[in-house]
């Protein structure tokens, strides 16, 4: 615990956040009490993501009772629990953290046992919090949903981001070759080297040798609307995210005559489906084999993280160091 009151109550930190479109506060605040049915978590590392500018901005469907502390998923020690052995460290989401009820944004956080995962000794805890979003929709972009088979070409957008990058390495795993498409020059460094990296502005049949099999679109906007032209008829689109925008408008008479497949990835009902698969890909994460991006701000600089997200200048995923 970080600190104890006049009346010996321990505290540690906790970001609260009091109205939609502020950015929460750093509080200290009584570390809450072990509770049946509940796991006391020491927290470790916590996940910046979109889904949480979201709800720090009031723009999602479910949202909680302010004030509250946002935060949909994190990583910790087990201090306290009937479930779960202490000492162990545990990945926390779901059962409405961070939305219906408080999430991950604190030192530590009291969650049901049933929203704690036992993530396998040696993992970082960093790891531990941002693998399974990115990496499940990866996997679930190439495999079950665009089925990218060997000597295919594919091409990624948002080529540098955690969902983009992980595609490009599970994409080449498969034996495809893989074009890298990003939004600014600075991030075409950050492209895993398994792809051609190509900027947005510079997309073309010349520029990336002629039409790809499979588009795996993580940003939407225009950058979807050309990379679309650019897929082969007969071939697939996996729709992943709409962080440059979010509609899409179709010309039926030109749709019909591209022929590409439109696939909607949604990790909401594909989560359970890809993780076993996703779980087997820890230790090659952990060793680095495969490489998944992020950012690491401290618990007192949530500004400069939320900053880094907006502007889509962060490299892969944005994590809060808790201690
Ligand atoms: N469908 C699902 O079930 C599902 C599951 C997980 C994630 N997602 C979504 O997938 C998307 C990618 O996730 P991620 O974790 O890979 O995100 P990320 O690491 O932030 O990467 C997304 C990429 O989008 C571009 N970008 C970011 N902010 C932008 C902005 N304001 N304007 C224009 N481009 C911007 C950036 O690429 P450039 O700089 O190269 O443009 C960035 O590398 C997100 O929108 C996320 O919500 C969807």
């Amino acid at each position: 615990m970080s600190s104890t009151s006049a009346a010996s109550t321990p505290t540690s930190r906790a970001l609260i956040l009091e109205e939609f479109g502020t950015l929460p506060r750093l509080v200290e605040r009584a570390v809450p009490e072990p509770q049946p049915g509940h796991t006391l978590v020491r927290m470790k590392a916590a996940t910046v993501a979109h889904l949480d500018l979201n709800v720090l901005d009031g723009q999602f469907g479910i949202l909680p009772d302010l004030p509250s502390v946002p935060g949909t998923q994190g990583s910790g020690i087990v201090l306290a629990s009937g479930t779960h052995p202490e000492g162990a460290l545990v990945r926390v989401r779901g059962e409405g953290l961070g939305l219906s009820r408080a999430g991950a944004w604190a030192e530590h956080v009291l969650v049901p046992d049933s929203a704690v995962e036992v993530m396998p000794e040696g993992t970082d805890p960093a790891l531990a919090c941002i693998y399974f979003s990115p990496v499940g929709t990866a996997w679930a972009s190439v495999h079950p949903i665009a089925q990218v088979r060997p000597g295919e070409r594919v091409m990624v957008t948002g080529a540098s981001g955690a969902v983009g990058a992980t595609a490009v390495q599970l994409a080449a795993r498969a034996g495809a070759e893989v074009v890298g498409v990003v939004g600014r020059p600075a991030k075409l460094p950050h492209v895993p080297d398994a792809a051609k990296a190509v900027l947005a502005a510079d997309l073309s049949e010349e520029s990336i040798g002629g039409k790809v099999d499979v588009l795996i679109d993580t940003v939407g906007g225009t950058i979807l609307r050309n990379a679309l032209a650019l897929v082969r008829p007969r071939g697939r689109a996996a729709l992943v995210g709409y962080t440059a925008g979010r509609e899409l408008t179709l010309d039926l008479a030109d749709f019909f005559l591209a022929d590409v497949s439109l696939l909607p990835v949604n990790m909401i009902s594909r989560g359970k489906e890809v993780a076993a698969e996703v779980v087997r890909l820890l230790p090659d994460l952990s060793s680095g084999e495969l490489t998944l991006p992020y950012e690491r701000y401290g618990i007192d600089r949530l500004e400069d993280a939320v900053g880094r997200l907006r502007t889509g200048e962060a490299v892969g995923k944005v994590v809060l160091d808790l201690g």
